[in-house]
């Protein structure tokens, strides 16, 4: 086992470390939180005033292994806002256990931030989706969760949270109103959805028997991430809002020639890219 590796042990001290580590880099002290999903990580550029720490210099902290993420914590200013952008996530299907996927989350609680912006690519359920939506995250299915992987699983420490929390107000409707009207006042409304957003560990896109589940749970949108990290953020009391942005409709039709791939994600990203950090760096201008 590599040092980083025996390192994730994940106690309360192992991310204090790195948080006081980070404290003593920088003297920002943000209250915003943005993890940037696939493709999505370019918002992080738009800061102003950057102090850039690459995942490998900061002690205890994962590193990342999908194309399409940097895997890098930004410090700046977005707006006139401090705020800390997370550029490439951990995933559950890297092989990371869901303490680890979740680390960077407690790390931000320690830091002092008080609102987690999460965004990501997924794959659209809802009949009237079209790619290149942008889908406020209204609930999540945490499907993993229901298999026995919540990242809250295991001795709970108080100094984080309770050990039975809440999850009917994971998503906070107040943010999630404000992104809406920024939305709209930013030229998005007429691509904006609200919907609920499932979670599936992949590596692997959905068979359309398994499209089809999805859609009878009730869930919008489909994708491989986020949800562990919203759980871990609700638990220590970040207030949480999401954003999806829709990269494919899933197929459901035998007939569909039809096959998800990730290249067609990035493409989707890229090309939508503006849209959402005008949205994101409006809203945070609000917050
Ligand atoms: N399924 C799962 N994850 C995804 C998808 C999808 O169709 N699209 C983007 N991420």
């Amino acid at each position: 086992m590599s040092s980083k590796e025996s390192s994730r042990c994940g106690s309360y001290e192992d991310y204090k470390e790195t948080a006081d580590w980070l404290l003593a880099h920088t003297e920002q002290r943000p209250k915003v939180a943005i993890i940037c999903g696939s493709g999505l990580g370019s918002l992080a550029d738009l800061l102003d005033n950057k102090t850039v720490f690459p995942y490998s210099d900061i002690p205890r902290f994962p590193s990342t292994t999908v194309p399409g993420h940097a895997g890098q914590l930004v410090f700046g200013r977005l707006q006139g806002c401090e705020c800390v952008c997370m550029q490439g996530r951990f995933h559950f299907f890297e092989g990371y256990n869901m303490q680890t996927v979740t680390y960077p989350v407690r790390v931000f609680f320690l830091l002092g931030i008080e609102t987690l912006i999460v965004t990501n690519a997924a794959g659209g359920l809802n009949g009237s989706f079209n790619v290149g939506d942008i889908m406020i995250i209204k609930d999540h299915i945490n499907l993993p969760g229901f298999a026995g992987q919540n990242p809250l699983c295991g001795h709970n420490d108080d100094r984080f949270g309770v050990r039975f929390p809440c999850m009917s107000d994971a998503f906070d409707r107040e943010l999630s109103a404000l992104a809406k009207q920024t939305a709209e006042e930013e030229r998005c409304g007429s691509f904006l959805k609200q919907g609920v957003y499932c979670m599936v560990a992949g590596p692997t896109f959905e068979t359309i028997a398994e499209c089809k589940v999805l859609q009878t749970l009730g869930a919008d949108a489909v994708g491989m991430s986020t949800v562990p990290e919203v759980v871990v953020a609700r638990h220590c009391g970040l207030r949480v809002l999401g954003l999806s942005l829709i990269t494919n409709i899933v197929v459901t039709d035998y007939d569909s020639e039809e096959k998800a791939n990730h290249e067609d994600t990035l493409r989707i990203t890229n090309s939508r890219a503006q849209d959402l950090q005008r949205l994101v760096s409006n809203l945070i201008k609000k917050i």
